[in-house]
């Protein structure tokens, strides 16, 4: 036995167990991915997130990159190209949810349920620079959310850094009594009550019953993400953007609860909208005005 090959073998297995604990501890130690997996955590207790449901992605700085570089793969995975094409993030970095990862084990295993993927100078391609341990990728919506990210970006002159997609019962129930056009679900919303319209001044944008994960879904998303920043997909559930995970959780929760609200006073009224009591359209302006929010009109009377 070469008793000096061994134990050098025994100190490289060592040191290389050692840097990847210490570097999976960096990067979840970095305040963006403690924000990151606090939201996968509280959107599981809020029972968003059965099995794989849901997911999340979010747009690193030049800081956060600086941060996490030491930490990252030595060699990094292959490039993966992808259908879309988005230029403008092109050069990015962003942590994104695996796919099939489950939202409550996030907090657990960090490194095996989320990765950092870079995505090339052309935006068509991505490659994983950390995490996805057990060799996963990037969440199937991949494709919405990079191309929302693009559109976000552009929209909020780069404010936009977080996106999520998540399950919410209360809202895929409202897609099943309300008419699916952007005006109708907004409207159910903000009438649900006063503080809906201080987190959703443009209100509400809807895709119909699409295939999950698909283009077609991307698309449609990406295109109605120039006006809103959150997104019904009927059947589904929500996707929301937002400049922090604070903002976009709370978006989330706002949404979902405004939901709630209104299938409870549809069930005690016998299942008529036709409420004895509801907010008018002059107290939705007044409510934005109080705030110097701008109502989007084309959906006020
Ligand atoms: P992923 O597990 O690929 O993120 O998919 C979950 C989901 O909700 C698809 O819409
Ligand atoms: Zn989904």
């Amino acid at each position: 036995m070469d008793v000096t090959a061994s134990a050098q073998d025994m100190f490289d297995r060592g040191l290389a167990a050692v840097k990847g604990a210490v570097s999976g501890a960096a990067v979840e130690l970095q305040p963006f991915m403690a924000g990151f997996v606090r939201l996968c955590s509280d959107g599981w207790l809020q029972g968003w997130h059965e099995c794989n449901g849901g997911n999340l992605t979010y747009r690193m700085t030049a800081d956060d990159v600086k941060a996490c570089r030491p930490f990252f793969s030595e060699k990094p995975g292959e490039w993966v190209g992808m259908d879309v094409k988005v230029a403008n993030v092109g050069g990015s970095f962003f942590a994104t949810t695996a796919a099939g990862s489950f939202m409550r084990n996030v907090q657990l295993d960090v490194a095996g349920n989320v990765g950092i993927v870079e995505v090339n100078g052309a935006g068509d391609a991505w490659r994983t620079v950390w995490g996805f341990k057990d060799g996963g990728r990037p969440t199937s919506e991949f494709p919405s959310h990079l191309m929302t990210h693009g559109v976000r970006m552009e929209a909020t002159g780069g404010a936009s850094r977080v996106l999520y997609h998540a399950h919410p019962d209360n809202v895929i129930a409202l897609t099943k009594v309300v008419p699916l056009d952007a005006r109708s679900l907004t409207r159910a919303l903000w009438k649900a009550a006063t503080e809906c319209i201080m987190v959703l001044p443009m209100g509400v944008g809807v895709v119909p019953c699409m295939v999950p994960g698909g283009p077609e879904l991307a698309r449609a998303t990406s295109e109605l993400m120039k006006t809103y920043d959150a997104v019904v997909w009927a059947q589904h559930g929500l996707f929301c953007s937002g400049p922090d995970f604070d903002a976009t959780f709370g978006l989330m929760h706002s949404i979902d609860k405004a939901a709630h609200i209104h299938g409870l006073a549809l069930a005690m009224n016998g299942g008529s909208a036709d409420f004895a009591n509801t907010i008018s359209d002059d107290d939705l302006r007044a409510i934005a005005e109080s705030l110097g929010l701008k109502a989007n009109e084309a959906f006020l009377d």
